[in-house]
């Protein structure tokens, strides 16, 4: 046998027999056995068992058994060396050389990381030379000091199509070795290779060791692509590797936070806050690298942009992530504010921005609940039942038996509170404001408001929102204002946007027509619910029936707290900051004064907020 078996037990000790299979089988927790449908062969009741403690899997159907290594040979159709390798890269261990043949395998790597080695100390020589000037303003602008250039060894591809061939060919490095190492480009047409990273700024790709094994170039400035990555090569799986890896684990281990970004900018912004964050490489999360992630803490933050793709990006990772929930084990989530990623948001607000966001990350259950109810009509008991049952559906996806009955009952017991306005007993159980009219009785109370600062700022931009529609002429007014009001909900914000350009093509006489010109436009239902005869009650000033004079008042105090609700946190994060720094008396007068600000807006704000007569969103939600 090529390997030790101590280094064979340690490979099965670390993978994790049931985790491994369990990305490829649905397991149920069966005593001390789990079992699942056999992947070997065809069947419709389970005869396929995983013992853990064993450290291996039989079928009772088919006969098939092995241990996690066989598992891997089978499923993914390698030999034993090549499984072998397989896991052992993927629990971070370095398989020990034995055979000839494993021996000029491992001496290929070897170079090959030695060819990524020197790759990377040129692109590095490359920034600090004359050539590198652009590239060096280029990070300077994007706040990057000399430490951090260093720490994540940020380099620079001059715009030359041989710079690096040339550079590094020799000395043993053979052209092979450069194109193996996805560094130069072959044409099809059999003209001589060239290189792949021309005129960008690079960012080195580390392995769980901290070796460079990849690159991204970025452009300087605008161009496309933004980010060019190496292909994969025998040293970098773009699906198995995570980018800051080596640079934050063990912060992150000491810590138990972690934050995944979707960019490379965005890690390295984080850990240089001393926030450990980690990324994939330019695509959704894998499978594996979820795995991979758990390993390090329990419940991974996901930061996404606070922009519509960013939406798309958290419930695509959130659907990907389910099924292979285990106890202990989730993710959370963030909502970046619309415009920023995590580099701009420390740039702006600094650590502590970051900090906060993550405090708010919501759990795991929020993200698949909203996935399903969001702006699902439930007005009709066969409706409530299609959202009931797509929600116990998914929850059924999970793997672990266990987490999967916590899913389950969680959905059900919101979807009790969420339809028990459905109930047919009335006013004792109601609540007591009389002229109640919830949202929540004809859809589900979703929140397609995430990536805002609170649920009051929420309540805000509907109560705006809503004025405009019950009053648009007030546009005559505050055209400008509305338009430009920071609005923080994907969907009030395209709103606001339609009746802007509905106003604009004279569809805005009076709210029927503004109604009907939003309605063609596909935004009936989110209209409905804002101002429809069963919206949620709204601020007195917003209703139909309000004079011009009180709504054009009321809409401009909204809008007053709104635009300092928005900017009074930042004030006082900056204030804080000076202090920090400079604990002179006039630095303590202004975090004084910036703190009573604060404290009168929000008196205000209860005032102003209660003077509606309507319960609040939290209500119902
Ligand atoms: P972003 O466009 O959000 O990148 O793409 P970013 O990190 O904020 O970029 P900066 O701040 O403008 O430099 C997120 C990630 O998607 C991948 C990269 O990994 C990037 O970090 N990406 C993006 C590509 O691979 N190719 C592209 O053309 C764009
Ligand atoms: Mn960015």
């Amino acid at each position: 046998m090529a390997f030790s078996d101590r280094f064979l037990d340690e490979i099965r000790a670390r993978a994790g027999l049931a985790e491994r299979i369990a990305r490829k089988v649905k397991l149920t927790k069966r005593g001390r056995e789990y079992s699942g449908l056999c992947p070997f062969h065809n069947e419709k009741t389970p005869s396929f068992t995983v013992n853990e403690a064993k450290g291996f899997f039989h079928c009772f159907g088919c006969g098939a058994h092995g241990d996690v290594i066989g598992f891997v040979m089978r499923t993914e159709n390698l030999s034993f060396p090549e499984a072998v390798e397989r896991l052992a890269d993927e629990v971070g261990l370095e398989v020990p050389v034995s055979s000839p043949e494993e021996r000029a395998r491992a001496e290929q790597a070897v170079s090959l990381y030695a060819v990524t080695e020197k790759a990377c100390a040129w692109f590095e020589s490359e920034l600090k030379s004359p050539r590198g000037e652009a590239a060096r303003e280029y990070l300077a602008n994007r706040g990057l000091d000399e430490e951090t250039i260093a720490r994540f060894r940020i380099g620079y591809a001059p715009d030359t199509r041989h710079g690096l061939k040339t550079a590094l060919s020799g000395n043993g490095v053979t052209e092979s070795l450069l194109v193996t190492a996805g560094l130069l480009i072959v044409p099809e047409d059999g003209r001589a290779s060239y290189d792949r990273f021309r005129g960008r700024v690079i960012f080195p790709i580390f392995d769980r060791r901290g070796r460079p094994v990849a690159f991204g170039g970025r452009i300087l400035g605008d161009g496309t692509p933004k980010y060019l990555n190496s292909p994969d090569t025998p040293l970098f799986q773009k699906g198995q590797l995570v980018y800051g890896w080596s640079h934050a684990l063990q912060q992150a281990r000491e810590t138990d936070i972690l934050v995944v970004t979707e960019g490379y900018m965005d890690v390295i912004a984080l850990i240089r806050a001393g926030i450990p964050a980690m990324a994939p490489l330019g695509t959704a999360l894998t499978e594996s690298q979820m795995l991979a992630l758990w390993r390090v803490v329990d419940e991974p933050v996901l930061a996404f942009d606070g922009d519509a793709a960013g939406g798309r990006a958290a419930s695509r990772a959130a659907e990907r992530a389910l099924p292979l929930l285990a106890p202990g084990k989730s993710f959370r989530f963030v909502t970046l504010p619309r415009g920023e990623d995590p580099d701009s948001l420390v740039r702006a607000r600094g650590a502590r921005g970051m900090e906060s966001l993550i405090a708010s990350a919501r759990p795991m259950a929020d993200v698949i609940w909203d996935l399903e109810t969001r702006g699902r009509a439930v007005d009709t008991p066969e409706r409530r039942a299609a959202v009931e049952k797509a929600l116990i559906a998914r929850a059924r996806g999970i793997a672990d038996k266990q987490v999967q009955e916590y899913y389950v009952r969680d959905f059900r017991r919101r979807l009790r509170e969420a339809f028990a306005d459905f109930s047919p007993v009335s006013g004792a159980r109601r609540r007591a404001s009389a002229n109640t009219g919830p949202e929540s009785r004809r859809r589900l109370a979703s929140d397609p408001l995430i990536g805002t600062e609170d649920g009051r700022a929420d309540a805000r931009e509907r109560v705006l929102v809503a004025t405009v529609l019950n009053h648009p002429d007030l546009l005559d007014d505050v055209a400008e204002e509305f338009a430009a009001a920071e609005i923080g909900s994907h969907e009030l914000n395209s709103l606001r946007q339609a009746i802007v350009e509905a106003a604009a093509m004279g569809e805005a006489a009076d709210a029927e027509a503004l109604a009907k010109s939003l309605g063609a436009r596909g935004f009936g239902r989110l209209v409905d619910a804002l101002v429809g005869s069963q919206a949620q009650v709204l601020d007195w000033f917003a209703r139909p029936g309000a004079g011009r004079g009180d709504a054009l008042t009321g809409f401009r105090h909204a809008l007053d707290l709104h635009v300092r609700g928005s900017g009074g946190t930042a004030e006082l994060d900056a204030c804080e900051s000076a202090f920090a720094r400079d604990p002179s008396e006039e630095n303590w007068a202004r975090l004084q004064a910036a703190r009573q600000q604060l404290l009168e807006k929000s008196a205000h704000e209860d005032l102003v907020t209660d003077f509606g007569s309507g319960p609040k969103d939290s209500e119902n939600a």
